[in-house]
């Protein structure tokens, strides 16, 4: 039996918690557009890229726009999004994601990140968590989105590890799918109700103990008493 050679976490809403702030910013340009948007629709976002949110934001109106008014409508989200961005700081860190990852390294192991975001770079520098990755795949690096598993897959890749001793850390149905496809471990962070295709489901990262998965055959699996 063996332990996970690497952790590979998601970003937003795992390590922090972005999507008021993609919210506000998505909530701006649609009343612009004279559309509705409420929290609950802001959750089907989670995990989803910025051009996917944008189809799926217009789709909520009848009005056609070209690829160009399209591209112009995600740089002016993108642009409040950053603005926002620029107020974070360490302590925007959701409970237990520091403790998290200084753990994961900790037992050996190598730790990435797999985000959805083309602003990734920029959060882990507000955060202050920059170094605490051996590698960064972000939305810059891949062709196809979450629940597509190349984020997760060039991750580890990256790290030369087999994805069968990897586990993925997401908050969102289409990264936990994501992992999945990867032949990952998923671990999901948030309601077990939402995350019910992951292999595990924890409340939050307070929750994350690296010594309890082991390698059993071909999979990994949780072990509550390793
Ligand atoms: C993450 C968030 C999504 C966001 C996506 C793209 O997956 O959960 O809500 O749309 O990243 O983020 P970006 O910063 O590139 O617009
Ligand atoms: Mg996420």
């Amino acid at each position: 039996m063996a332990r996970p050679r690497a952790f590979i976490f998601d970003l937003d809403g795992v390590l922090t918690d972005t999507a008021q702030l993609h919210f506000i910013a998505w909530r701006e340009l649609a009343e612009g557009l004279g559309l509705p948007l409420d929290a609950a629709f802001n959750e089907e976002l989670k995990g989803v890229s910025r051009t996917e949110s944008l189809e799926r934001i217009l789709a909520l109106g009848t009005r056609r726009y070209t690829p160009a008014e399209k591209v112009a409508m995600a740089e002016r989200k993108n642009a409040a999004y950053v603005r926002l961005l620029e107020r974070m700081t360490p302590a925007d860190l959701l409970p237990g994601a520091l403790a998290a990852l200084q753990a994961a390294r900790a037992a050996g192991c190598r730790v990435a990140l797999a985000s959805a975001s083309r602003n990734a770079a920029t959060v882990l520098g507000h955060l202050g968590i920059a170094d605490a990755f051996d590698h960064v795949v972000d939305a810059n690096l891949v062709t196809h989105s979450k629940p597509d598993p190349e984020v997760f897959l060039a991750a580890a890749e990256a790290l030369a590890v087999d994805p069968a001793d990897c586990v993925g850390i997401e908050d969102a149905v289409a990264g936990v799918r994501a992992v999945r496809a990867a032949g990952m471990f998923a671990l999901g962070v948030g309601d077990a109700r939402v995350l019910s295709e992951a292999d595990q489901v924890i409340a939050d990262l307070h929750g994350f103990i690296p010594s309890n998965y082991l390698r059993v055959g071909s999979r990994l699996r949780w072990v509550s008493s390793p």
